[in-house]
């Protein structure tokens, strides 16, 4: 059948001038609500985490899939982190922007076109030693996904995958990743 990233490329809409003028922002509802397209989504994000060597080492002698917990970013990263975690029977922890979890957190900054922004996430969602595959919707600058991970590896979390529907290359968001690796279903 056809490839995943023409599928997801044909579905995808281009909005010129969103949020603000002279950015064209690439509109993945509609990659959601089709329920072909939804499905290969949810099993190419959990893909890397079950072939990466590195998941398989930390995972020596443990059953199950290569990430014991799905990490998802607020807010369009949940539709999928919760989805990937409901197919490979493992729960699935919100990373939420500040101000939003209830009880004792810890909170990473990142930098926005202007100013900054947090994330936070609840001190006992993430035991040392968990393997933890962390999926949001995009990579656009890496600040959100640079931020989730400091956040991920503060409480001895290990990100045995980095996955995201649609990488914008042009951002450089890949290289503030770094040295973890993020595996893009489209990249354009
Ligand atoms: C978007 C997107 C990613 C992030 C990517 O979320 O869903 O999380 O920006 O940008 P970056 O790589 O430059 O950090 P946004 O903060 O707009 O929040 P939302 O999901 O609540 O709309
Ligand atoms: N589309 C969706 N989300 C985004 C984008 C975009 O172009 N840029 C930053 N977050």
């Amino acid at each position: 059948h056809e490839p995943l990233d023409a599928l997801i490329a044909g579905l995808a809409v281009d909005v010129p001038d969103f949020p603000t003028p002279g950015v064209v922002f690439r509109d993945l509802t509609p990659v959601f609500a089709d329920a072909a397209a939804f499905r290969r989504m949810v099993d190419g994000l959990a893909a890397p985490a079950l072939s990466d060597p590195r998941a398989a080492a930390v995972a020596d002698g443990r059953a199950g899939p290569g990430f014991d917990v799905v990490a998802g970013v607020e807010a369009r990263g949940f539709l999928l982190a919760a989805a990937v975690a409901l197919d490979a029977g493992t729960g699935v922890v919100p990373i939420r922007k500040a101000g939003k979890l209830p009880r004792e957190a810890i909170a990473a900054g990142y930098e926005l076109e202007y100013g900054t922004a947090a994330l936070e996430l609840h001190t006992d969602a993430i035991h040392p030693g968990q393997r933890v595959l962390l999926v949001d919707d995009v990579l656009a600058t890496g600040g959100t996904l640079g931020a989730a991970i400091s956040l991920i590896e503060q409480l001895g979390g290990v990100v045995t995958a980095v996955s995201v529907v649609i990488e914008l290359t042009a951002l450089g968001g890949r290289q503030r990743v770094a040295p973890h690796t993020v595996h893009a279903l489209w990249t354009t």
